[in-house]
């Protein structure tokens, strides 16, 4: 019996091979996927078609323009810096303002130098083996009280996975004291499974076990219903029509006061959910696609 349904999960479920051969590379060129790779691309397609983003306050190309850039940096209380061509939270440095400077959320100091090195660091290409990068500096977005009321620490995230232009799967990853405040699932974040239609959360998953609360903070999540799930599901809709792939995961971050703001968008996005969801989706997009 077990091993009957351990075979049919097996058969649903979409492993890698088939996900880049059939689903991500099948229709597309290289050039297709610089939309999501690059964060600077993303934001210049979304931001002018009206879906919400974290504000940008400046793109720095080449290290002669800091100096002038920095007039307007140094005013900013709240900041995030990140690589346009970052991945897995390469190089992104949140900021808030204190007495003498700037610190992280883990308060780690940074001064007005270290910044200025820290920007340099990122065109000169250091966390992409020296390929020359362009550095976005943006507002820093704070949870909405829905995810804080379930665990202080971090931002989490909700993804939503869309296969020609459905929305197929979603999630929420809720940072945990293991994933040290980072809301991604290697780190031991927990991924929520989000149902699509209502915006209900259900069962949490760290690789471990299914969770109903919070295993820090103890406060129960399973049951409870997403603030803003409509319009969350608008934003993912409207990025599908911009943008030309066909298997997109989106990554939506619930700001307290602006709300639904796309972070990023993922041309690979992790096969994860389908253990969050227990659900796999080689048989939903095999669906879709007949
Ligand atoms: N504007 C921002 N405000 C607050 N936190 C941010 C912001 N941008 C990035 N972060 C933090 O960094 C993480 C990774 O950022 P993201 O843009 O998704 O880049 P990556 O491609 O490295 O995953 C986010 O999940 C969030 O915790
Ligand atoms: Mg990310």
């Amino acid at each position: 019996m077990l091993q009957k349904l351990a075979d049919v999960f097996h058969r649903q479920v979409l492993g890698m091979n088939r996900r880049n051969a059939d689903v991500i590379y099948r229709n597309h060129t290289r050039k297709d996927f610089t939309v999501a790779d690059d964060k600077v691309v993303t934001k210049q397609l979304l931001e002018p078609a009206g879906i919400p983003v974290p504000q940008t306050y400046a793109i720095l190309h080449e290290i002669r323009e800091l100096q002038e850039a920095w007039e307007r940096i140094r005013q900013l209380a709240d900041l995030v810096i990140k690589p346009a061509n970052g991945r897995a939270g390469q190089k992104i440095l949140v900021l808030k303002r204190t007495d003498d400077g700037w610190e992280t959320p883990g308060g780690t100091h940074y001064s007005a130098g270290a910044i200025q090195r820290h920007i340099a660091d990122i065109i000169y290409g250091t966390h992409a083996s020296g390929a020359w990068d362009r550095a976005i500096v943006e507002s820093r977005v704070v949870a909405h009280p829905f995810f804080r009321a379930i665990y202080e620490d971090g931002l989490p995230d909700v993804r939503v996975i869309a296969y020609e232009g459905t929305l197929v799967q979603a999630m929420c990853r809720i940072p945990t004291a293991a994933s040290d405040g980072k809301a991604n699932l290697h780190q031991g974040a927990l991924g929520v499974r989000i149902d699509l239609e209502t915006g209900r959360l259900g069962q949490g998953y760290n690789y471990e076990q299914y969770h109903p609360a919070h295993p820090d903070s103890g406060v129960r999540f399973a049951g409870r219903t997403m603030p803003a799930w409509d319009a969350v599901r608008a934003i993912s809709l409207d990025v599908c029509d911009l943008v030309p792939l066909d298997y997109l995961g989106i990554d939506i971050v619930l700001d307290e006061t602006q709300g639904p703001l796309v972070m990023e968008i993922n041309a690979r996005p992790g096969l994860e959910i389908q253990n969050v969801n227990r659900q796999g989706l080689r048989e939903q997009l095999t669906a879709l696609h007949s």
